[in-house]
């Protein structure tokens, strides 16, 4: 300050100014650009499983006015035109202003994440024209989030991707200030093309011509967090998987592990890494970041899954339990399910299991205690086989196997050369006779994307148990199937 008292007054006046437009412009800046306004609140638990904040917005959030106009400014990008971004099959409450799984929050302006919802929400209708049902916390099969991810990177390389091309879309919509104008035509407009041009290496996997299409309801699993959490190189793997049900979480008892391939220990490990993978980086709140695993590990392990909706013949299922107790519930009701089969003997696709391995899952547990996280994590083992599953809520996690390459219950029941070879998933009529849901015809194809199971990854091999059955068994097995 004594510097400031000895000079002439103008210069001292000028220097003050000058200090005092310095504040108010780092002030505007936090304002406009970093100041958190938290998460926000949801009286109901529900509300927040769908549309609450888990911390994304950060580092993985896309601009909200970004997010609005790309399907204006690039409809021709979109799967099916005209409806935006229900296109990629995601579910859409009517009167909402974001998909479900996608979340609002204010960091300086407003920014668009995502959180478990995205893929966790199933949705099914009894006859086509029906609003559909919602079962949070199910798989969504109609979700084609490959295809979402080649929009947003298609958008960006576009050179219509552009300041005036943006802004006069989001002009048509918004009522920006002077200041949030200026910050998005000279700060987030660029700095989001760069970030989303950034991304088409990390997927360089996905645009292989020699991989199938993940199609709908399903992702890349463990290459996701291979190569975007621990950045390990590149590999020839390619293992799609089913989004998973994620209900009543408490079925997970000490010596069951999870995820199809069984790659890691414990509920708690599974919430933190997959909200790692969501926030796509570290947490910038601890104590934050604390609270919503607690909560989500409490509200996912007290979920039930969804009862059956449709009639049921009560007298088959009873017939059906014995047939389950002879055939099904060695495993699927008893203290190997919940551990792992090795691959010799169920026999499925091995794509999955081959994407991770021990060395990754020794990298994936440093990344994570690195950020001094304390949690018991991935097994620092091989993989060798698949997860004998638990089966509740099964009637509503079609199609079967971890790969989601058999349609219906009904053709899982087959020997593998007589079940579907090419199907169409994504399309969400429930089929109550075959037990899953609608898989072939013009509404199928219309909604749904192609599964051809002779295509890598997606083979619908193995799991033959119930297949020489007498059909009376067989069917009085899927009434009792749809009580679980
Ligand atoms: C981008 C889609 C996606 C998002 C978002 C997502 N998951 Fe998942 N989740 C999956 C997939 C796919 C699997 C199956 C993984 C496999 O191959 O084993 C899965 C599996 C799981 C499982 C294991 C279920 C079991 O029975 O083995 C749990 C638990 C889980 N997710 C919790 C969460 C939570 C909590 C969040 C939010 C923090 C979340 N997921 C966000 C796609 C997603
Ligand atoms: C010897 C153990 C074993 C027996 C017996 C067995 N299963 Fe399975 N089951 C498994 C394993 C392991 C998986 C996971 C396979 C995969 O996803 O690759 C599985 C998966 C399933 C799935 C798919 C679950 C999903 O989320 O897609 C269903 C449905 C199923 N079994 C039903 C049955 C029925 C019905 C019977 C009796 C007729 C039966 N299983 C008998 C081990 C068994």
């Amino acid at each position: 300050m004594w510097i400031l008292c000895r000079c002439p007054p103008w210069i001292r006046n000028s220097l003050l100014f000058a200090l005092v437009l310095v504040v108010i412009l780092a002030l505007i800046g936090w304002d406009r650009l970093l100041h958190d306004h938290g998460p926000g609140e949801f009286g109901n638990p529900d509300d927040r499983f769908k549309y609450g904040s888990i911390g994304a917005e950060h580092d993985a959030g896309i601009p909200y006015w970004i997010f609005y106009v790309l399907p204006r400014v690039f409809p021709e990008k979109l799967p099916k035109p005209g409806i935006g971004y229900a296109s990629f099959g995601m579910v859409w409450e009517e009167g909402r202003e974001l998909p479900m799984g996608f979340t609002k929050r204010r960091i300086g302006f407003d920014r668009v994440g995502n959180n478990c919802a995205t893929c966790h929400v199933a949705s099914y209708r009894s006859q086509h024209a029906e609003t559909p049902t919602l079962a949070l916390t199910g798989p969504n099969h109609t979700l084609d989030l490959e295809a979402f991810f080649h929009f947003l990177i298609d958008c960006a390389k576009d050179p219509r991707f552009n300041a005036d091309t943006l802004m006069t879309e989001i002009d048509l919509a918004a009522n920006l200030d002077f200041i949030d104008r200026l910050i998005y035509r000279h700060l987030i407009i660029p700095l989001t093309r760069k970030k989303l041009l950034e991304r088409e290496a990390q997927f360089a996997w996905i645009y292989r011509h020699d991989f199938p299409e993940w199609g709908r309801g399903r992702d890349d699993a463990m290459n996701l967090p291979k190569y975007f959490l621990i950045n390990w190189p590149m590999d020839n793997t390619f293992g799609p998987t089913d989004f998973a049900s994620i209900w009543n979480l408490k079925k997970y008892q000490a010596g069951t592990r999870l995820n199809f391939s069984g790659d890691t220990h414990d509920v708690y490990s599974v919430v933190i890494d997959s909200t790692l993978g969501v926030m796509g980086a570290a947490p910038k709140d601890k104590a934050e970041f604390q609270g919503h695993i607690d909560w989500l590990v409490s509200y996912l392990s007290n979920k039930p899954a969804p009862k059956y909706p449709f009639a049921l013949d009560t007298d088959a299922a009873a017939r059906g339990k014995s047939v389950f107790a002879t055939h099904c519930a060695d495993c699927h009701a008893s203290t190997r399910t919940g551990t792992v089969m090795p691959l010799a003997e169920i026999g499925t696709d091995r794509g999955r299991m081959d994407t991770w391995g021990k060395q990754e899952a020794i990298a994936g547990n440093k990344a994570v205690s690195d950020l001094g996280i304390e949690r018991k994590g991935l097994v620092e083992a091989p993989l060798t086989g698949y997860l004998v599953q638990f089966l509740d809520g099964i009637w509503l996690r079609a199609p079967y196997l971890h790969n989601g390459s058999v349609p219906s219950l009904a053709d899982l029941l087959k020997p593998p050369a007589q079940r579907p070879q090419v199907f169409w998933r994504g399309y969400d009529l429930y089929d109550p006779l075959r037990v899953g849901f609608v898989t072939q015809g013009r509404e199928a194809e219309l909604a749904g994307t192609r599964y051809d199971t002779a295509q890598r990854g997606n083979g619908n091999q193995g799991h033959e148990f119930g297949t020489a059955l007498p059909e009376t068994d067989k069917a009085a097995l899927l009434e009792y199937l749809k009580t679980l």
